[in-house]
């Protein structure tokens, strides 16, 4: 009798596990990545840039798993479908910057799928475990040149996030004037497309996807975007500036 409960305590076991990993492999799908393949080495034009940090470093105000699937399945799906949209055309040979000054005379998955791989990019190296506080020097004196005070400025930048409807981003941009601004773009567009209302040149960015903070978050995309300035590393956003106003 007693083997006969051991039979059945294993086959319940066996069960749970399967079950578990049918779920995590469902909560893992990206919506977005669906047509996601893996591009053979030899034609691989973009690869997925390694995080300058553990995916647990930016505890707790981005958590482990879900910098995990942005990045090694979120941001890897958009580089797989940018290489297979761009392999064997011209595009294969022009800079991201190119493609996107004239994003409108191209395909909407080069859009989408370039649009995504470079956000992210940015987006990673933009966060620090050491990051938060405030910016110094001339990013700071610009930020109160241009919103009166840093808050105005967190705020701005805040809204805009929130009220981007439905899947986006949200960005500090410094325009061909030189002068910083606020803006949004839907879906993975960005400031540097000819498609965008708004603008320049990136120097923040802040994904509002779900994939960016549903797993901690669920809805309250307002948390998310509060905690986002614990991991701002200003020392990048500086660096960025700089190269744009020079
Ligand atoms: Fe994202």
């Amino acid at each position: 009798m007693k083997k006969f409960y051991s039979i059945i305590f294993a086959m319940a076991a066996l069960g749970l596990l399967f079950s578990s990993c049918q779920d995590a492999t469902q909560t893992d799908t990206d919506d977005t990545n669906s047509n996601a393949q893996t591009v053979a080495d030899a034609g691989e034009i973009y690869s997925l840039p390694d995080l300058p940090y553990e995916y647990d470093a930016l505890e707790p105000h981005i958590d482990e798993r879900t910098m995990r699937i942005h990045h090694s399945r979120h941001h890897q799906g958009y580089i797989n479908n940018f290489n297979n949209e761009i392999a064997g055309t011209p595009l294969e040979n022009m800079s991201m910057e190119e493609i996107f000054s004239n994003m409108s005379e191209h395909s909407t998955s080069a859009r989408n799928n370039g649009g995504g791989h470079y956000n992210h990019k940015l987006f990673w190296s933009i966060l620090s475990p050491n990051g938060g506080g405030e910016p110094t020097g001339e990013l700071a004196a610009s930020i109160d040149e241009s919103f009166g005070t840093f808050q105005n400025f967190k705020t701005e930048l805040e809204n805009a996030g929130a009220t981007q409807f439905g899947s986006g981003w949200a960005w500090l941009i410094v325009n061909n004037a030189g002068d910083l601004l606020v803006t949004q773009t839907p879906n993975q567009d960005n400031p540097l497309m000819d498609v965008a209302k708004v603008q320049g040149t990136p120097i923040l960015g802040v994904d509002v996807w779900e994939h960016a903070y549903y797993l901690h978050y669920q809805n309250r995309r307002g948390a998310y975007l509060e905690a986002f300035w614990n991991v701002v590393d200003w020392d990048a956003v500086s660096a960025r500036y700089m190269a744009a106003t020079q």
